[in-house]
């Protein structure tokens, strides 16, 4: 199985990719963790990578191949693998889609992480990790006041923070995750391969969500995204067609219009009649009063 986890920066790809590692035996191969490890060692990749790396900026491309490249050539690559961090912008999904595709063996699928911003700054600054061993823990998972250690022996030194985890540098990682990474949802999207999961809950349910996505037919997916459905629901609406329905609401705006002008019509005629009956009116007092002045001059 070739499996990419899509991620902004703290949405968990690494504590799940640790998890299928042990699913699945198949390596976890992490970008992120294998600069870490030539900056450490102070290799020529190492050395060119740091500076990016400090500031939040992707590292050059051709670092980042050249290093993916050694890694899959591995023999327990030769299964499979969990891509964790890469790709990680449009050049470098191109480039491994032609190195899987000269050796004819495809990704079978990229699963997408949606965690909120607002709960990956919290799990970021909470991020520590051990530098014997590289295991990721967090303090929002000990109890206050506890001493963080790693627990996979006790030769392991206490844990440490990432130099990159800090506020300034998490916002640039962010703002290149929004920039160059989040394309790539469309991309694989357009592939048919993206499964999305709501990774924004406890481990354990990532973990059940993550296996449920991997293990759901990807054929499935893509028929959903297919308006059948839609189209039914629409004619089952009205059997009418489009151009009956459009004569018959024409006609029912010009009724409507008639309606309303017929009423316009008689309310006018009503106060025709009333203004009418009142000059009648006042002509008939006007007269009787003449007619009475006259009878009494007569006499
Ligand atoms: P990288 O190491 O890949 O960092 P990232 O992508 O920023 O991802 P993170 O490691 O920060 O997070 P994650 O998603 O793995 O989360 P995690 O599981 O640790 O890259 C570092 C740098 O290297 C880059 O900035 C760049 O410079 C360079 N780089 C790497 N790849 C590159 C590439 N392809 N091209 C160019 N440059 C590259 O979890 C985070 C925290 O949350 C942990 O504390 C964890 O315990 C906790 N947590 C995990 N899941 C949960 C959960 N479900 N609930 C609560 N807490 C959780």
């Amino acid at each position: 199985m070739r499996i990419v986890l899509l991620g902004a920066p703290g949405s968990g790809k690494g504590t799940q990719a640790q998890r299928l590692v042990q699913r699945f035996g198949l390596p976890q191969v992490s970008t992120g963790d294998l600069l870490r490890s030539a900056v450490a060692r102070g290799t020529t990749y190492g050395l060119q990578a740091r500076a990016a790396m400090d500031a939040g900026q992707l590292v050059a491309d051709e670092i980042v191949l050249g290093i993916i490249r050694e890694r899959l050539a591995e023999a327990d690559a030769a299964r499979g693998y969990v891509l964790d961090g890469f790709p990680r912008n449009a050049a470098q999904a191109r480039a491994l889609a032609a190195m899987l595709k000269a050796i004819d063996r495809p990704l079978d699928a990229v699963v997408l992480f949606n965690v909120p911003y607002g709960e990956i700054v919290k799990r970021i600054a909470g991020r520590r990790s051990c530098p014997k061993c590289g295991a990721v823990y967090n303090i929002h998972d000990v109890p206050a006041g506890s001493v963080l250690r790693c627990s996979n022996g006790a030769d392991h030194p206490a844990l440490v923070q990432r130099p990159d985890d800090n506020e300034a540098t998490v916002a640039m990682r962010l703002d290149v995750y929004e920039k160059q990474t989040r394309p790539l949802i469309e991309h694989y999207a357009g592939l048919g391969l993206l499964r999305a999961i709501d990774a924004n809950a406890p481990p354990d349910v990532v973990t059940s969500r993550l296996i449920g996505a991997l293990l759901r037919p990807a054929k499935k997916q893509r028929a959903a995204k297919k308006p059948v459905a839609k189209k039914k629901a629409a004619k089952k609406k009205s059997p009418r067609k489009p151009a009956a329905r459009r004569k018959a609401a024409v006609k029912r705006k010009v009724a409507a219009r008639r309606k309303v002008a017929a009423k316009r019509k008689a309310v006018k005629r009503k106060v025709v009649k009333r203004q009418v009956v009142r000059r009648v009116k006042r002509a008939a007092a006007k007269l009787s009063r003449a007619v009475k002045r006259a009878v009494r001059k007569r006499h």
